[in-house]
């Protein structure tokens, strides 16, 4: 790492300082879903699950007995919540290191549900800040320095990162953007030698962040074939398994036959629960090497925060119906800025999944000729639209200088005035 600062946390920064659209870091600014808010409120206020329960569905007149109800309406809100903070106190205090059992039911219920197969909550599920804990802990849990990790790029930059942190070796392989077909496919060659020199791991993200592609049936198929001829252990992010669009599917590969025993899986509520800073995520192992996640995770941060950890439940025990809407309103988004980007003279393939747009900005007049990092920078300064240079995805090859990233994950209102403002760059 040639740097402490991450490229993606400093596009946020001068975005700020410039007053640009800030379309670089992937979080949004719209707000959780209210039900997961509200389980956060009650379970803070909470003390235990009785008086948890009794929150959620007592109205405020059963729940502040005696209180003149017009009265109740002059009282300030803050000192009513403290009059019913629950006493004694469980939820806001140390909890199992590896994760309250009603999360990690309601993770192994979640996973059963949706790819029908079910992990073993006491063995096989850890709860973790995020999804970047979870890459940490697994990295650190099964792997020893000097492995081979198999990375495709464009990455999401902590898989090169979190790999120098464990003096891993990551290997590179490619997607490669078929422009004509507006697809970015694997190069099969490359991976199946990757593999067949030696690994420990290949890190799998689908759906793809920076491309947008959502790894196929086959795709899965043929990566589970190779991880079972070479041994390869493959850890899976999957934080983007709701946001998919145009009838693509996300897939579980853990689902397929034998690979529950070499599938690590990566999750969080970050995006599904537009609750990027609340650092709530997961693990999926086999029990032998959750063992070894658990080790590292419980002593580098003992627990995810309890409070966040009970409201998580509530998440992941609604109704899926609720994933369509957020496929909606992403869809609505990416066809927002897919054609002001066009317009501009930006090319892209329009993405099956996750919030980003992996743009080619050769063909725009105004910063073609100039490096990713100087054109996201004049796009900052310029036009007010901070984005993230595509080299901060790729270790090796041609491919890192043709792209910048935009993150769609905004309110429409945010994606429509970058969209206006991008309009100053059309030809
Ligand atoms: C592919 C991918 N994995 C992991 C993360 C981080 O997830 P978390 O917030 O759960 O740590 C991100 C965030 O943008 C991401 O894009």
């Amino acid at each position: 790492m040639d740097t402490i600062e991450s490229v993606i946390r400093r596009m946020t920064r001068l975005a700020v300082e410039h007053d640009a659209v800030n379309l670089s870091q992937g979080f949004t600014d719209e707000p959780p879903l209210f039900d997961l808010v509200w389980a956060a409120v009650v379970a803070l206020l909470g003390g235990d699950d009785d008086q948890m329960d009794r929150l959620g569905t007592s109205t405020l007149r059963e729940l502040v007995p005696g209180a003149e109800p017009t009265a109740l309406l002059d009282r300030p809100l803050k000192e009513v919540l403290a009059g019913l903070q629950g006493r004694p106190d469980r939820l806001n205090q140390y909890s199992f290191p590896f994760g309250l059992t009603e999360l990690r039911e309601a993770i192994a219920d979640y996973t059963e549900r949706l790819y029908g197969w079910r992990p073993d909550p006491q063995t096989e599920v850890t709860v973790t800040l995020g999804a970047t804990e979870a890459l940490a802990s697994v990295l650190a849990g099964v792997c020893a320095a000097g492995d081979r990790v198999i990375v495709p790029q464009p990455y999401h930059e902590m898989y090169p990162s979190q790999a120098a942190i464990f003096r891993l070796e990551p290997e590179y392989v490619t997607l490669v953007e078929q422009a004509s077909a507006g697809v970015w496919e694997l190069d099969r060659d490359e991976w199946a030698g990757a593999a067949a020199r030696g690994a420990r791991a290949l890190i799998l993200n689908t759906p793809h962040n920076p491309t947008g592609k959502v790894f196929s049936a086959d795709d899965l198929a043929w990566i589970a074939d190779l991880a079972a001829r070479h041994d390869l252990l493959v850890i899976t992010d999957e934080i983007y398994e709701h946001i998919v669009f145009d009838g693509h599917r996300h897939e579980s590969l853990a689902a397929l036959p034998g690979m529950r025993a070499r599938t690590l899986v990566v999750n969080s509520i970050s995006k599904t629960g537009n609750a990027t800073g609340w650092r709530v995520g997961w693990v999926i192992a086999p029990a032998a090497h959750t063992r070894s996640i658990r080790a590292f995770h419980d002593t580098m941060v003992i627990q995810a925060p309890t409070p966040l950890q009970r409201a998580a439940v509530a998440l992941l025990r609604l109704d899926p119906g609720v994933y369509d809407g957020l496929r909606t309103a992403y869809a609505r988004k990416r066809d927002t800025l897919v054609p002001a980007l066009r317009r501009a003279g930006f090319e892209v393939s329009p993405p099956e999944g996750a919030y980003y747009l992996f743009a080619r900005y050769r063909g725009v007049p105004a910063i073609g000729d100039r490096s990713p990092m100087a054109a996201a920078l004049h796009l900052i300064e310029e036009v007010g639209v901070a984005s993230v240079p595509g080299d901060t995805f790729y270790a090796t090859g041609t491919a890192r200088d043709q792209y910048l990233r935009f993150a769609f994950c905004r309110s429409l209102p945010t994606l429509e005035e970058a969209a206006h403002r991008l309009a100053t760059l059309d030809p």
